[in-house]
């Protein structure tokens, strides 16, 4: 294998560029065959540089047609270009425009970086590095610089031509083609450069911002799609206004225009002005999206227009410090969810995902901090600990400063930063110097991999009417990182009194508690309350305010009081999920569960259920044991994941099987005749119905698989014909096979509807699946250059079918790595992600592991790209 260690980049050899490009003229010829690029770059030295310092640009496959300095072309001897790049040996040490042409051939990108063609239409992804893939730059982020973009094409293929910023011109130019240029005014890293041009319909709005200025708002896509955009553009509508009420954030360009594009490595790009979309998180009608589609193209449109403040009027200084954008934008895409939905259900949501995802990464062989400080494939790091454990980190700046002085740092960092790029340590310092606090242990939490536990011990003495909390954090080593810091940790909580109402105090020692918030800052703490009355059951870690492993040692009992009391419903939602795990747990090594503890949960449930008070959408999320790999993460190591999996079935069935009554009657009660609406309520009343259809098919009640049968033939809506689809095939029944090639038939023309069907089969534990995917791969109608069916398929099997991918024969391993060695010749971003998949491979028993290594091992030997071979040297080294 080819070992890149000489590549790795590391955060402490960060220096500025000694050439700064502080303008650029690009004229694109774009025709079918290829598209011509002719560069003018305005370049000076920045202070104190030598005389005789090289200029050195970053290109990616590119070839050199043309080179000119002020006009007159250079001689061979002042250059070198090759494949990474144009170096100048001794450029003028003053401001002097750099001409370069090249020759692109945007058809065969089907890395899907730089400039290339999706379904005819020519679109660009540039971040992290893909702007050198279109002409020779200084692709750093810290390098802003203002654009100009002339544009020509021909009119019949190509009638739209998008860049960035305000519309300048267009016209004729002779030939069938014409012409368009844009400006952007605002200074950008070449990240945010793009441009789009194709045969597009669109659908036009425009919003008013605060101050009084009119954008005109569009969104682009193929010509019969425009009725699917509207939910994008409301929700866009809804984003401007909630950014503008929340943060005083406003609009900056007089256009803002979204493009959906078919072929697209991720879920969206915030492009200046001109935000790039992977179709699925566009398009939306009922009768071929899901409520989880309506939202997740609600909170994807806002995370890109968030963007426009964090991330593009500020930015990052180096790839290093991309949490700085993601993380902050994650986190103001949460609150945007939770301002507009319910919060608590969001945050529920968003910590199942949190453990789910992050959380396996953190404890898994590519673990590392969400500011790593070295890496040897940026494209690599687009992780979920830079996302959503960034996010958690923003949100825990949140509590400890409270919802105004959090706005105070935000006020600031925009004022001292607007217009550059920056570093965590200067974000970071805004809150710090905005608030009068240190944060300096604080910012640990970006240093360091590893999720935290934090164990607490409680004790009540009777005598003396005092409570105390013994509280410990550890962090287990991780790669590279043997040793932990303590970090802060905000732990929110409430004591509850013997009736279920809060209980007070009269004094508090031992460690810094401020109201209802502990903040544990080094390895241990102890807490105790004096005036305690009765023995109180403690709610800890209320709205997850600290993203650790909470061991707390209650008793089932204390939980599922909490459970019925608590006053904060996430911890309402997690009691119930503990008492769930609880036994998951111990029955899988070999403790069955009690009558009467499966007896006092399912009566839990039901209450839950019952509730007058708790909406549907945290039913929907309350009546649940937690899912496999959870399960299989809480064991830690020497997994069955077969074993798991029956324990989970079958703790589903006691703990649901007695509320089929209740069950069916609030199935049958949530029926509604109602036209489709995205709205909270309506989202929650289809969430919970399904919910209680799945827990009916758990259940193996009588009549469930008909039912769902049912449900699937005469859905109203996509959101209810996959539900059935997907817990009916879960479950294995009869009518599943044929519910699937119904499926398949009856929407295999409309492609976002096919990956729906592709990750249901993919997802299926059952013996065959892994024959039946291959079937797919290997029809030579599936197109293996589009990412959305890639994942659908193998990346939901990787990551969603633990059974199938870990099977003790190794035949899911090997399937995985079969395919990612095919299409890291096609797409390595798309083959690293997958490889992803096998992060749990550690935490298997021998046998798996032995089969996880052995496909692992036969990748190796293959010639791979740097995003694949950084992926599984890591995932090998531990
Ligand atoms: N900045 C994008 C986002 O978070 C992420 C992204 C889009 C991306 N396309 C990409 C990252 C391609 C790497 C490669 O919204
Ligand atoms: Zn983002």
């Amino acid at each position: 294998m080819r070992t890149e260690t000489e590549h790795t980049i590391y955060l402490k050899d960060y220096a500025p560029s000694p050439y700064r490009i502080v303008s650029v003229d690009l004229d694109f010829k774009i025709l079918v065959e290829n598209t011509r690029v002719r560069a003018l770059l305005t370049v000076e030295p920045i202070e104190g540089t030598a005389p005789g310092t090289p200029l050195v640009l970053d290109g990616d496959g590119l070839v050199l047609g043309s080179i000119a300095i002020d006009g007159a072309p250079l001689m061979l001897s002042d250059y070198a270009a090759n494949d990474d790049g144009l170096t100048l040996f001794e450029p003028p040490l003053r401001k002097f425009v750099l001409e370069t042409e090249v020759t692109l051939q945007p058809e065969n990108n089907t890395k899907l970086m730089g400039l290339y063609r999706s379904s005819g239409t020519w679109c660009t992804q540039c971040e992290p590095e893909g702007f050198r893939r279109i002409t020779y730059y200084l692709d750093r982020p810290d390098n802003l610089a203002v654009f100009k973009v002339r544009m020509t094409a021909p009119l019949d293929v190509a009638p739209v031509l998008l860049a960035n910023g305000n519309l300048v011109d267009t016209g004729d130019a002779g030939d069938g083609l014409h012409y368009a240029v844009w400006e952007d005014p605002f200074p950008k890293p070449a990240y945010l450069f793009a441009l789009v041009a194709g045969d597009l319909g669109s659908i036009t709005d425009s919003f008013t911002t605060g101050s009084g200025r009119k954008v005109d708002l569009a969104i682009y896509c193929s010509h019969g799609k425009e009725a699917q955009c509207l939910w994008a553009m409301d929700s866009l509508k809804r984003s401007m206004a909630w950014d503008e009420r929340r943060f005083g954030l406003e609009y900056d360009l007089d256009v803002f225009n979204i493009v959906a594009v078919s072929d697209f490595n991720f879920g969206a790009m915030e492009n200046k002005g001109l935000n790039i979309f992977n179709d699925r998180l566009v398009f939306a009608k009922p009768d071929t999206a899901t409520d989880g589609d309506y939202d997740g193209i609600e909170r994807v449109i806002a995370h890109e227009y968030f963007h426009n403040w964090t991330g593009n009027r500020v930015t990052c200084r180096d790839w290093f410090q991309l949490c700085l954008k993601e993380g902050l934008t994650v986190y103001r895409d949460q609150e945007f969810t939770s301002d507009e939905r319910s919060r608590a259900v969001k945050r529920i949501s968003d910590v199942v995902t949190l453990r789910r995802a992050q959380f396996p990464e953190d404890g898994g062989p590519l673990a590392h901090p969400p500011r790593p400080d070295q890496y040897r494939e940026i494209n690599n790091f687009y992780t979920t600990t830079v996302y959503e454990k960034g996010a958690e980190i923003v949100r825990m700046l949140a509590t400890l400063l409270g919802e105004a002085g959090f706005r105070k740092g935000m006020d600031l960092y925009f004022e001292r930063h607007d217009g550059s790029a920056t570093t965590i340590e200067a974000f970071l310092a805004a809150f710090a110097d905005a608030n009068g606090v240190n944060l300096d242990q604080f910012k640990t939490w970006y240093l360091q991999a590893g999720t935290p536990k934090l164990s607490v011990d409680e004790s009540y003495d009777a005598e003396k009417q005092t409570y105390t909390l013994k509280l410990k954090q550890e962090t287990l080593p991780t790669p590279g990182q043997a040793t932990k810091q303590a970090l802060v940790l905000p732990i929110k909580f409430g004591l509850l009194g013997p009736n279920g109402s809060p209980m007070g105090w009269s004094g508090v020692s031992g460690a810094e508690v401020r109201g209802e918030l502990i903040v544990l800052d080094g390895a241990t703490a102890e807490v105790t309350f004096t005036g305690i009355a009765n023995r109180p059951v403690a709610s800890l870690l209320r709205g997850f305010s600290a993203p650790v492993v909470l061991d707390s040692q209650s008793s089932q009992e204390d939980q599922l009081f909490l459970a019925r009391h608590d006053s904060d419903p996430f911890n309402r939602w997690q009691a119930l999920q503990d008492v769930g795990m609880a036994l998951a747990v111990a029955a899988v090594k070999g403790t069955p569960w009690s009558d009467a503890s499966v007896t006092a949960l399912s009566q839990a449930m039901g209450d839950t259920l019952g509730s007058e008070t708790l909406d549907d959408a945290f039913k929907a999320l309350a009546l649940n044991i937690p899912d496999e790999q959870s399960i299989g993460r809480e064991i830690g190591r020497d997994i069955d994941p077969d074993a798991i999996h029956l324990v989970r079935n079958a703790l589903l069935r006691a703990v649901f099987e007695p509320l089929a009554t209740q069950l069916l009657a609030t199935y049958n009660a949530l029926a509604s005749t109602a036209p489709y609406s995205p709205d909270a309520a309506s989202t929650g009343r289809r969430a919970l119905r399904n919910r209680t259809l799945g827990l009916l098919l758990a259940g193996e009640a009588a009549g469930a698989q008909v039912l769902a049968a049912q449900q699937y033939a005469g859905a109203g809506n996509m959101t209810d014909r996959m539900a059935a689809l997907a817990s009916s095939t879960y479950a294995n029944t009869p009518e599943s096979l044929g519910m699937l090639a119904d499926f398949r038939a009856r929407f295999g023309g409309d492609p976002l509807v096919l990956d729906k069907w592709l990750a249901v089969t993919a997802a299926a534990p059952r013996d065959g699946v892994i024959d039946e995917m291959k079937a797919i791969l290997a029809d030579p109608s599936f197109p293996k250059t589009n990412p959305n069916r890639l994942r659908s398929l193998v990346a939901t099997f990787a990551m969603n079918n633990i059974t199938q991918f870990a099977r003790a024969d190794g035949a899911g391993f090997r399937f995985v790595t079969e395919f990612v060695a095919e299409v890291d010749k096609i797409n390595p971003q798309v083959a690293s992600r997958v490889l992803t998949g096998f992060r749990i491979w550690p935490m298997l028993d021998a046998p798996r592991r032995e089969a996880a290594k052995a496909a692992l091992s036969g990748l190796q030997g293959q010639s791979l790209s740097r995003n694949v071979s950084d992926i599984l040297t890591r995932m090998l080294a531990s």
